[in-house]
C-alpha cells in the first residue's frame, strides 16, 4: 500500500511504478531516520503527540537506526522511496501509532533535510580529504625544493624553478577549493523541516527544536523555498566539480612528466597499469580516468542547473532528480582525492635541468640593474639569442665575444646564465625560488592546520 492509497480506487501500474520509483535515495536511510527522530522529539516536546506516543515511535525509529547501521534493513516492492520504507517498517515494529510519525511533515521537506544531512557530512569529510592532500603536496613540495625544473608558458619552457613551487602550485586552489566546501556547508547547515508541503501547516510546529536537535545552526525561512530550493546542493555541486577540475589539471601533468619526453617523474608500479599489447608499457590510468571522471561531474553541475530552470514553486517531482547527481559528483571527488593521492605519493621525481635559455630573463634584469631601461635589455638579449640559434647555438653557450657585440652587455654577465643560479637569485615574494618554497609550506601547514 502507498503512503496516498486512500484516493485511489486501484492501485498504481507497473509502469507507473517502474518509472517514478527511485532507489538512489537509499543512501538517505540513516539521514531519513535521525531526522524523524529530531522530528518526533519536537512533536512531543511541542505536545502535538502525548509522551506514550513519543516513547513508542523513538523506540522502533531507534531500532530502524539499528538496522540501518549494520544493514539489516530490508526493503520491500511496494516502498516507493525511502521515507515510505522507513514508516512502513515502523508500523511494522510498533503498530499503529507508527502511523504518526509523519504528523505535520512532507516528503517535500523530509527529503530536503535528509539531503542537507548527508551532504553535510560528505562536505566534512571532502574537506578533511582536501586537508590531508595538500600536506602532502606540501611534504613532496619540500622533498624537492631542490629540484631545479622550467615553469611553462604556452608548454614553451619560461623561467627556472624550484619544482617543490609547482607542486604547490596545485596545493594553493586545493586550499581554495576546501574553504569553499567550509563555506558550502554553513549553508548546507539549515533545516527546512517544518515547511510541510510547500506552505506550512496548522500544527504548533518548532522547526528551531528540530534543528537544536539535529545540531543545525538555523533554520528556514521560506516554507516554498525550503522545499523548491536546490541551490545550495548545485553550490555543493560546483565545489565538487571545481575540485575534481583542479585534480584533473594536475592529473594531466602527471601523464605529461611520466612521458619519456618529459622524464620527470617514474611512479610506483602498483599505481601504474600494463597495457594487453605492447609489453614494454607502464599506463598512468589513475591520472587518465581523473581526467575523464572530472567530465562527467561537470555533467552533474549541468544537470543540477537545468533542473532548477523553468521550474515552477515549490516542489516538483522533477527534483527527485537531484540526489544522483550530488551523489555522483561527492563519489567522484573522494575516489579521485584517494587514488590520485596514491599516484602522487609514490611518485619519485628526477627532472632534467632546463633549458640554458630559461635563465634570458635574469640577463635582461642584470642589464636593468645597471639602469637600462627593461625594453632595451629585452631587445638585447632577444638579438643575441636570435644571433646565437642563427648559428645553430643557444644562450648557454654564449661567451665574452658574443656579449662583446652589444655595448650593453658585460662580460660577468654571462654568470646569470645558469638556471640553477637563477632558481637561487630569485628575490620575489611568491616566486619559484627555494626560500619561497619554504615559506609557502610552513603558511600552507598553518592555514590547513586550521
Ligand atoms: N522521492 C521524492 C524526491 O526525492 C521524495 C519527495 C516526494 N514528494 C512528493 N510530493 N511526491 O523528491
Amino acid at each position: 500500500m502507498t503512503l496516498w492509497s486512500g484516493r485511489f480506487a486501484e492501485p498504481p501500474s507497473d509502469v507507473l511504478w517502474r518509472y517514478t520509483v527511485d532507489h538512489s535515495d537509499r543512501r538517505l536511510l540513516v539521514d531519513d531516520v535521525t531526522g524523524s527522530l529530531a522530528h518526533v522529539a519536537m512533536l512531543g516536546g511541542a505536545g502535538i503527540l502525548p509522551d506514550e506516543d513519543t516513547d513508542a515511535l523513538t523506540d522502533g525509529l531507534r531500532r530502524i537506526l539499528g538496522e540501518a547501521e549494520s544493514g539489516e534493513f530490508r526493503y520491500v516492492n511496494g516502498d516507493e522511496d525511502v521515507h515510505s520504507a522507513v514508516e512502513r517498517r515502523l508500523i511494522e515494529l510498533v503498530g499503529e501509532v507508527g502511523g504518526k510519525l509523519h504528523t505535520g511533515r512532507s516528503r517535500n521537506d523530509q527529503v530536503a533535510l535528509d539531503l542537507r544531512l548527508y551532504l553535510r557530512r560528505a562536505a566534512e569529510g571532502r574537506a578533511d580529504q582536501l586537508a590531508a592532500f595538500a600536506m602532502m603536496l606540501a611534504d613532496l613540495a619540500e622533498g624537492t625544493a631542490d629540484l631545479v625544473v622550467p615553469v611553462f608558458t604556452h608548454l614553451q619552457q619560461a623561467q627556472p624553478i624550484s619544482f617543490g613551487h609547482h607542486l604547490l602550485a596545485h596545493a594553493w586552489p586545493m586550499l581554495r577549493d576546501r574553504e569553499r566546501i567550509i563555506e558550502c556547508m554553513a549553508r548546507l547547515d539549515v533545516s527546512p523541516l517544518g515547511a510541510g508541503a510547500a506552505g506550512g501547516s496548522s500544527l504548533p510546529l518548532r522547526p528551531d527544536a528540530v534543528a537544536g536537535e539535529l545540531g543545525m545552526s538555523a533554520i528556514f525561512e521560506n516554507s516554498i523555498d525550503a522545499v523548491a530550493g536546490r541551490d545550495v546542493v548545485c553550490e555543493y555541486v560546483f565545489c565538487c566539480a571545481q575540485t575534481v577540475v583542479g585534480l584533473s589539471r594536475l592529473a594531466e601533468e602527471l601523464v605529461l612528466w611520466g612521458t619519456t619526453e618529459f622524464g620527470w617523474v617514474t611512479y610506483d608500479e602498483r599505481t601504474v597499469t600494463g597495457s594487453s599489447a605492447l609489453p614494454q608499457k607502464q599506463n598512468p590510468d589513475i591520472a587518465e580516468l581523473a581526467r575523464g571522471r572530472a567530465a562527467t561531474v561537470l555533467g552533474d553541475v549541468t544537470a543540477l542547473l537545468a533542473l532548477q530552470k523553468g521550474l515552477p514553486l515549490a516542489y516538483q517531482r522533477d527534483l527527485q532528480e537531484d540526489k544522483a547527481l550530488a551523489f555522483h559528483a561527492d563519489d567522484t571527488l573522494a575516489a579521485t582525492l584517494e587514488a590520485l593521492g596514491a599516484m602522487l605519493a609514490g611518485a619519485r621525481f628526477h627532472p632534467p635541468l632546463p633549458s640554458s635559455e630559461t635563465a634570458a630573463l635574469d640577463l635582461a634584469e642584470r642589464l636593468t640593474g645597471r639602469g637600462v631601461p627593461f625594453r632595451r635589455a629585452h631587445q638585447a638579449v632577444g638579438r643575441l639569442v636570435a644571433a646565437l640559434h642563427g648559428n645553430g647555438r643557444d644562450l648557454g653557450s654564449a661567451t665574452g665575444d658574443d656579449l662583446a657585440a652589444d655595448p650593453l652587455f658585460e662580460q660577468a654577465d654571462l654568470e646569470v646564465i645558469d638556471p640553477q643560479g637563477s632558481v637561487a637569485q630569485r628575490l620575489s615574494p611568491g616566486g619559484g625560488s627555494v626560500a619561497s618554497v619554504h615559506h609557502q609550506i610552513e603558511t600552507l601547514r598553518r592555514r590547513l592546520s586550521n
